[in-house]
């Protein structure tokens, strides 16, 4: 898969599923655009991708909160790049909570997980249309269903709401040439639960009984998601649009 001279946005690409995705775009000749908060993450990854193929790639320290530096991710893209043919909408946080534990919670999830992907989408979109591009949202298999053992509702919610961004997206911008589609990556072994605040310990044992119990007997890696999601980026699946692409080690037949 051939990505020579084609712009690609990747939103937190300073860890996890973000961070190979662009490294792997890397590998394939893109010019990525690496967007996060933690710097020194980004400026490593950056240094990894422009060691695959010798290409600089842009990053870009964004608060995705904040609508000014979500702006600022296209202007500098268009300034540096000039273009922009895949925008992945990676950037999220998983927010635990029950429906007893307040209102707030959904509005942390969907301030980070739904509104920069809408904001930063709406603002790409006249580039995505002028080049014919495609839109890639990592979203979870706890869109599809609800997660056994955890209160993970507000998380639940919000990517449910990405699955449903995807489909209406590709079915406006069909007509437009630009494709839309969701991957949704079963548990991953990245910062992500640590970031949702469990321990180390905690995180081990979740994983060995994961690991213990999907039917394939193994977890996703980052790598594994980036693959997918180059590959539906890619003009291999110029007919794939507006679908949810599971990759869970069959996670979601338990
Ligand atoms: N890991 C899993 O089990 C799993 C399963 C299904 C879906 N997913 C989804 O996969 C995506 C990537 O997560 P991951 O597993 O790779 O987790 P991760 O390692 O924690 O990475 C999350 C990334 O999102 C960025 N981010 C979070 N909030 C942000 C904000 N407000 N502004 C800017 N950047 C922000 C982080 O940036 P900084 O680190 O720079 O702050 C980081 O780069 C998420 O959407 C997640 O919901 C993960």
């Amino acid at each position: 898969m051939d990505f020579n001279n084609k712009v690609v946005i990747i939103t937190g690409a300073s860890s996890g599923i973000g961070a190979a995705t662009a490294i792997e775009f890397a590998k394939q000749s893109a010019k990525v655009v690496l967007v996060g908060r933690n710097e020194e993450a980004l400026n490593f990854n950056a240094s990894k991708c422009e060691d695959a193929k010798g290409i600089k790639p842009l990053i870009i320290k964004a608060e995705l909160t904040n609508d000014e530096d979500v702006k600022r991710v296209i202007s500098a893209t268009i300034e540096q790049f000039g273009r922009i043919d895949v925008l992945v909408n990676n950037a999220g946080v998983g927010i635990s909570g029950s429906i007893r534990d307040g209102i707030e919670l959904l509005d942390r999830a969907i301030s980070t997980n739904v509104r920069p992907a809408y904001l930063l989408t709406s603002l790409a979109t006249p580039y995505l249309v002028q080049s014919k591009g495609n839109i890639i949202n990592v979203s979870s298999i706890a869109a599809l269903k609800p997660i056994k053992n955890v209160e993970f509702l507000p998380y639940c919610m919000s990517k449910a709401a990405l699955d449903q961004f995807t489909r209406c997206l590709a079915l406006e911008l069909g007509k437009d040439g630009v494709r839309v589609n969701s991957v949704n990556p079963g548990a991953t072994k990245t910062n992500f639960m640590a970031a949702c605040g469990y321990s180390k310990d905690q995180i081990d044992e979740i994983f060995k009984v994961r690991e213990q119990s999907v039917p394939l007997l193994k977890m996703v890696k980052s790598e594994d998601v980036a693959d997918l999601i180059i590959f539906l980026a890619s003009d291999r699946a110029s007919c794939i649009t507006g679908s949810t692409y599971v990759i869970d080690s069959g996670e979601m037949l338990m």
